[in-house]
């Protein structure tokens, strides 16, 4: 070409799922080893019926196909407000609330919100690799916990606290974690919004996988506080608890200094949400609080069965933490790089997981299942394809 290529993203990793999807993408797999794709996360089922059949009368409508509020459509923000102070025992006003094209948008669009070229972003290993790409394109350094090996499944706010420096802008926690599963404590999340508040720090708690925890309770005390707005950014996506990944609906919470910069990112970016999205969250919201909650129970037992399966294998492949949605396993083959083990685990015995390394440095030992992906009967097979990985 004969223009100039940024190059801050010519320096950025490309998409983790896409290069592991790639593996795969000519292959035709025999019907008595199917593939067994446990690597991006899709829940294996579609969105409720009630809620299809609903959109199918909404694409009637004339309204449907213009524009809506930069930050989405009112309504939907009151029922996110009301869904989440419900939830949560908090204090959230729906003027607080924007709708984005997705959870990442919202990360984005946070990021741009706090955060200059040269600041510092605090990430906790392993990373969601798309929060570490959006930094690194955007000239931003993300600054990386722990460092001690395979120390998780929680990250520390003593060692956040000796990485904070005066360019730092944000710590970013996600919880339930991609991709270790884990469920922070909320003891450990309210540490972490103490150490952000002291430090003049933002707090982004990515809680997408929020829908899968089936604890009652809420996961964090952090909303109930009154004064929130002035350190946390939350962020949430309808992709994995309504089945809507490719509607692109997610949100973000945070106060209004923020809110009022943000949106003049997301009106260059999209102008608004996709509005079918919104009608098709909305009607989630108010409708399908108890197909919501089946699906994190369902996912449970899927837990159970992939952790008893695996104990019981007597295979060399140990969980070394799982919980909503994920499981992180460290595999037995200790001079070789996760990508060479998923690469053989795709190519030899079918099963597509994501390599740890994708996640960030000192991940070689581990690979990511998003065993959710599976109906509960599928469970028992990939964990003997493991075992026949070892032969
Ligand atoms: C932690 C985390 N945040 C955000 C997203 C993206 O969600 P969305 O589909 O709403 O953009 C994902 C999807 O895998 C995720 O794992």
């Amino acid at each position: 070409v004969t223009y100039s290529i940024n190059n801050a993203l010519e320096a950025t990793v490309t998409s983790a799922i896409a290069e592991v999807q790639s593996w795969i993408s000519d292959r035709v797999f025999p019907p008595d080893s199917p593939l067994l794709d446990v690597s991006q996360a899709v829940p294996s089922y579609p969105p409720a019926t009630e809620l299809r059949e609903h959109l199918a009368q909404v694409v009637l409508r004339n309204d449907v196909s213009v524009y809506t509020e930069i930050g989405g459509l009112v309504v939907l923000r009151q029922a996110l407000a009301e869904h989440f102070n419900e939830q949560y025992g908090g204090g959230i006003d729906p003027s607080q609330v924007t709708i984005t094209t997705g959870c990442n948008q919202a990360f984005c669009v946070a990021i741009s919100g706090l955060a200059q070229s040269g600041d510092e972003v605090i990430l906790s290993l392993p990373y969601y690799f798309n929060h570490h790409m959006w930094l690194t394109m955007n000239g931003l350094r993300p600054v990386l916990l722990p460092s001690e090996e395979g120390q998780f499944p929680y990250p520390d706010p003593d060692q956040a606290c000796s990485s904070i420096t005066s360019r730092t802008r944000a710590i970013v926690l996600i919880s339930p974690n991609n991709p270790t599963g884990a469920i922070y404590p909320s003891g450990l999340i309210d540490a972490f919004f103490e150490l952000a508040r002291e430090h003049g720090l933002a707090l982004i708690l990515d809680e997408t996988y929020k829908d899968f925890r089936c604890a009652s309770g809420p996961p964090h005390g952090l909303f109930q506080r009154s004064d929130w707005q002035q350190t946390l950014v939350q962020l949430y996506s309808f992709s994995k608890g309504y089945s809507l990944a490719g509607y692109r609906v997610g949100s973000l919470i945070c106060g209004h200094a923020l809110k009022n910069q943000i949106e003049k990112v997301l009106d260059c970016a999209t102008i608004c949400p996709s509005r079918i999205g919104q009608e098709a969250a909305w009607f989630g919201l108010r409708n399908l609080g108890g197909w919501r909650d089946a699906k994190a129970r369902l996912m449970s037992e899927r837990l159970k069965i992939l952790e008893s399966a695996v104990e019981d294998g007597q295979s060399g492949y140990e969980i070394a933490s799982a919980g909503a949605y994920f499981a992180y396993l460290r595999h037995p083959f200790a001079n070789e790089t996760s990508l060479s083990v998923a690469r053989r685990l795709a190519d030899r015995h079918n099963v597509l997981c994501v390599p740890g390394g994708l996640f960030g440095p000192r991940q070689e030992r581990y690979l990511r299942f998003a065993f959710a992906n599976l109906d509960a009967s599928q469970i028992p097979p990939l964990v003997q394809r493991l075992r026949d990985s070892e032969e």
